[in-house]
């Protein structure tokens, strides 16, 4: 072979429109560096609960190793049904309207498959998830974003959203709780997206990842799934995984609801490109839905204290304003009057004080003069985090 014919032969545009993430960047940096204090990951620091690693080792020693349906295993289906029958209020066929996925990742990226064609437009939150573009770029539609502003309390706007909407407009996505503003959408707001979607005759791609991470301030802080809202459900994908709230990144596994064919939609792409998600996974999470549920209560009380810490050192620092997040496990301050961009500020936090954090502007344009800080770590490590970082803004 030679070497000519290696350099003719090129990555797809798809493949190349998709940049290195701004936490990707950060990361490789820390990796170095062994006193870093990790504050740039959006992964619970806990471990798995026990029961749920010893479902899967059960599973892997009855044999329970095989493919299974490209839906999932149906006592899994059924548990996901109950859960969002029980907590969210949405009633799903469990065998026709729920479909496990590989992490929500797998779960976006399959709605996105089974909803938008090529040139279809897609309303994308901004400050949102940096996969969220990235999703909708390889499938080859196009993301489209809508803003999301600290004065607003992160609110969407519908009028502004009006205006985003041409003829190609399928579906909009949302994220509450959010990353990574750890903002809520109100049931007010959440009622008025889903009364526009049906104006619209949009799909609502509702991402839930961090449904069980609410923090109370003395308001009810409520996860709403506007799947439950009247008329929605049928044109609303819901999203969610174990990921964060069981503490399962690693396993990879997650699950849909979506109106039947839909979901049917949804299975035949999951088959074609993975088959099945781990049997094995899948056993572990009907374990996580069924067991005890006292693991995840542990962890969002953890993340209550962290948060109060972390809030309340961040406003102490010049040129920082940081709300009080309602959910998820993200600290976003306000940095403009620092008078640094947020990468440079990112940057010179990494470099100087050891200690990761990602700049805004790795959520979209509307993240530019913010930072976001995960709480994914210790009271102690998020102490000595704030007194290296108060040290080198002196
Ligand atoms: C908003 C949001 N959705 C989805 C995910 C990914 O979830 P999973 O690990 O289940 O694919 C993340 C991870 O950071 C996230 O922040």
């Amino acid at each position: 072979m030679n070497s000519q014919s290696k350099i003719a032969v090129k990555p797809s545009a798809r493949s190349e429109s998709l940049g290195l993430s701004g936490i990707r960047v950060i990361f490789d940096k820390v990796s170095k560096m062994p006193d870093a204090i990790r504050l740039e990951f959006g992964e619970p620091d806990f471990d798995t609960p026990d029961n749920i690693k010893a479902a899967a080792i059960d599973a892997v020693r009855k044999g329970k190793t095989k493919y299974t349906p490209s839906s999932g295993i149906p006592e899994l289906k059924s548990a996901v049904a109950s859960k969002l029958k029980r907590e969210n209020n949405i009633d799903y066929d469990p065998v026709k309207e729920i479909v496990v996925t590989a992490g929500a990742t797998s779960g976006i990226n399959l709605a996105l498959l089974a909803t938008m064609d090529y040139g279809d437009e897609i309303l994308v939150p901004d400050p949102g998830w940096a996969t969220y573009v990235h999703a909708v770029n390889i499938v080859g539609a196009k993301p489209i974003p809508y803003v999301l502003r600290e004065s607003s309390d992160y609110s969407i706007d519908i009028k502004e959203l009006a205006g985003l909407v041409t003829r190609k407009t399928k579906a909009i996505l949302i994220n509450s709780p959010s990353n990574p503003m750890g903002s809520i959408l109100s049931r007010t707001n959440l009622q008025e997206i889903a009364d526009f979607a049906i104006d619209h005759n949009l799909f609502v791609l509702s991402d839930e990842v961090y449904e069980k991470f609410l923090y109370q301030d003395g308001g009810m802080n409520e996860q709403v799934s506007i799947a439950s809202l009247n008329e929605m459900k049928d044109r609303t994908v819901m999203i969610n995984a174990f990921s964060k709230t069981y503490a399962m990144t690693g396993w990879r596994i997650g699950y849909a609801g979506a109106s039947e064919n839909i979901a049917g939609a949804m299975t035949k792409i999951n088959a074609a490109q993975c088959s099945c998600v781990s049997t094995i996974s899948q056993y572990a999470a009907l374990e996580a839905l069924k067991g005890p549920q006292d693991s995840v209560r542990n962890m969002i009380s953890a993340f209550t204290e962290r948060r109060q810490v972390l809030v309340k050192g961040l406003n102490e620092f010049s040129g920082f304003r940081c709300a009080m997040p309602k959910g998820a496990f993200y600290a976003f301050p306000n940095i403009k009057e620092t008078g640094f961009r947020s990468d440079e500020l990112a940057m010179k936090i990494v470099d100087k004080a050891h200690v990761a954090v990602v700049p805004g502007s790795a959520f979209g344009n509307q993240g530019e003069g913010y930072l976001r800080l995960a709480y994914a770590n210790s009271v102690e490590n998020i102490q000595e985090a704030l007194v290296r970082i108060r040290k080198i803004l002196n």
